[in-house]
């Protein structure tokens, strides 16, 4: 026998249709209005709203009872269903024909007055408040909704992996420390004191190995877990949908993904894919025209190179840079050439916090050019460098002149700057592209040795595997990142599956016999026992969701995620332990730490 308040329907599920019968609702009170005696009380579960009406003339339930229920009380409440009033419908409210007018009522559960308002979607609240009663936070529609789209997408990714001939297996999250690019989160032994776990940064090496084991086709809904500082698109720990494919070359593997993400965006977003197929842009061809890897390619305002423009002005600071192998790039500002001072500033000091050592800017208008330093320029070269840029009477250009990588990631920053204050980066758009053609190696000045620019078993081009020893620096990698809307939300490739490859990869970044024998000999080991040519993908399924709905960070479609300063507000992770806890694991803490 079920109890007397299970409810026969959910509070999104009646409809004009259902008028006459008497049903039960339970849920949670969203909005309570007192009229005078009637009281209106809209409740809510995770399918929608139903507005219950109850008065006392017709309700037997205790009136004080009535009186007592606020917001956030959980209630069962039975009652005939209704035709509302002409004029009193919510066209807004899908069960908006209909009320339920209550015979009784059961408080199941009464509440403290909760922190923040849950029904007023415009009402600001503080993340901190929000982190730390984030299950309050999670009964409002948006993050419902979020969750929904969350629980949708990844069922999409399962039934397409599936159809597609993909196993889903899962790998230990206890694992050996290995290298990936980032910190790992070590977890210390009981049994074996002394020694440590080191939580997966990604599945990379064991999906390689299921392929020595001939699996095939791998896919994984994997936590991945790194210690790096959060921000909005990154937190200590994230899910990957991870790939590994045998008998593949890059084409295989993108050509998945590519036709993965067109079907989640044409099912599970309203947005427009701007390009099919996904263009394809070389790493090199990125950083002359955007400055960075993740292009936003919703809007153009390509940076332009202007060194040998700027060389030959009278201009020190831009000589001075070129002379000392940097480049002068600028983009332009379509219709800012009216900025104010204190606009213009505004670019200035956002670059400088970028690390560039100024900006120059230049106004055209049909009288002529502006610029804090066209004296220094001269008019004519001034011109020239904004013609360069393709500014035209009303638009601004602004120019950075610094070593290459500073000048691209100052340049990048402010082309985006652009484009948000523009309105340029449309959200009903999504302008997906893929990254391809990264250097194998990229030059580590802290360490002054080569080091791998995706992860250490990433293969180079076939033509370049003689460029491993001889010019590292020109090595092609087989490397592939997928770019949405200016994120990052994937990279994968096609590996070094061949020993003395791989060796040679790793001698190359400076790791001598026995260190690569101690970081990667078992992976050396599992390869000379017949190895497929293998590749693979994770895609950052945290960011594409977040993408789909509109949010800023990833921390909005996660249910529990950690704050920038990777604590759990909820529960107050990470915390101390007890003493007998620590001796348990055989540690003991250096520096007592402060109460
Ligand atoms: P990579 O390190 O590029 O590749 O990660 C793949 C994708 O995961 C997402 N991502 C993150 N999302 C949220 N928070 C983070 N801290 C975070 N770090 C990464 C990004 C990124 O594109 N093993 C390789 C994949 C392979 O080669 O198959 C790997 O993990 O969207
Ligand atoms: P200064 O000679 O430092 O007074 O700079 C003169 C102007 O050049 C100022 O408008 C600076 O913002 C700008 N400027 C200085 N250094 C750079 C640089 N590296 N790139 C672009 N503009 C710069």
């Amino acid at each position: 026998m079920s109890a007397q308040w299970k409810r026969t329907h959910t509070c999104g599920e009646l409809r004009a249709s259902d008028v006459a019968q008497t049903v039960t609702l339970n849920g949670w009170v969203h909005r309570r209005r007192d009229h005078g005696g009637v009281v209106f009380i809209d409740l809510r579960d995770r399918y929608g709203i139903t507005q219950v009406v109850i008065d006392p003339q017709t309700m037997q339930a205790d009136q004080g009872a009535v009186a007592s229920v606020r917001n956030e009380f959980v209630l069962s409440l039975t009652g005939a269903v209704q035709t509302r009033p002409d004029g009193t419908r919510n066209p807004n409210l899908p069960t908006g024909d209909v009320e339920v007018h209550a015979a009784g009522m059961r408080i199941l559960s009464v509440t403290k007055t909760p922190p923040f308002d849950l029904n007023n979607p415009d009402l600001e609240v503080d993340e901190a408040i929000r982190l730390r009663y984030r299950y309050l936070d999670l009964r409002r529609a948006e993050m419902q909704q979020n969750m929904a789209l969350r629980h949708r997408l990844i069922k999409a990714v399962r039934d397409y992996m599936d159809a597609e001939g993909f196993w889903e297996i899962e790998t230990p999250i206890l694992l050996k420390s290995t290298p990936e690019g980032a910190r790992d989160y070590l977890v210390p032994s009981r049994v074996h004191g002394g020694n440590f776990y080191a939580l997966p940064q990604s599945p990379q090496q064991l999906k390689q190995l299921l392929m020595v084991s001939g699996m095939d086709r791998y896919f994984q809904i994997a936590r991945c877990f790194r210690d790096e500082d959060p921000r909005a698109d990154r937190q200590p720990e994230f899910t990957q949908l991870d790939i590994e494919m045998a008998f593949v070359e890059r084409d295989d593997v993108m050509d998945v993904i590519e036709r993965l993400y067109l079907q989640l965006a044409d099912t599970l977003s309203d947005k427009t894919v701007q390009t099919r197929p996904i263009p394809r842009i070389p790493f090199a061809e990125a950083m002359e025209k955007y400055g960075c890897d993740t292009p936003d390619l919703r809007f153009g305002l390509e940076l332009v190179d202007v060194s040998d423009l700027a060389q030959n002005t009278e201009f020190r600071v831009f000589k001075d840079v070129v002379a000392k192998g940097g480049i002068v790039k600028g983009v332009r500002a379509p219709g800012c050439g009216d900025y104010s001072r204190k606009q213009v500033d505004e670019f200035t000091t956002l670059a400088r916090s970028l690390g560039a050592k100024g900006l120059v800017s230049i106004a055209v208008d049909d009288e002529g050019l502006r610029s804090p330093v066209l004296q220094h320029l001269g008019e004519a070269a001034a011109s020239r460098i904004a013609g360069a840029l393709e500014a035209e009477p009303g638009d601004l250009a602004l120019i950075v002149a610094d070593q290459p990588d500073v000048t691209n990631a100052v340049l990048a920053r402010l082309r985006l700057e652009i484009g948000d204050r523009l309105g340029l980066r449309d959200p009903n758009t999504l302008a997906f592209c893929w990254l391809v053609d990264f250097p194998l190696f990229e030059w580590d000045e802290d360490e002054s040795r080569w080091s791998f620019v995706h992860n250490p078993f990433c293969g180079p081009f076939p033509e370049d595997e003689d460029l491993v020893e001889s010019d590292p620096g020109s090595a092609r990698s087989l490397q592939y990142d997928l770019v949405c809307n200016g994120w990052e939300i994937g990279g994968g490739s096609v590996r070094a599956h061949k020993r003395d490859l791989l060796e040679k990869i790793w001698l190359t970044m400076g790791f001598t016999p026995d260190q690569i024998d101690e970081q990667i000999g078992h992976m050396l080991e599992a390869f000379s026992f017949g190895v497929p040519p293998h590749g693979g993908i994770a895609m950052g399924l945290d960011r594409t969701i977040a993408i789909f709905a509109d949010e800023d960070s990833i921390r909005q479609v996660i249910a529990f995620p950690k704050n920038q300063q990777a604590v759990d507000l909820m529960t107050q992770a990470p915390s101390p332990v007890s003493d007998a806890q620590l001796e348990e694991v055989h540690l003991a803490l250096r520096a007592k730490r402060e109460e």
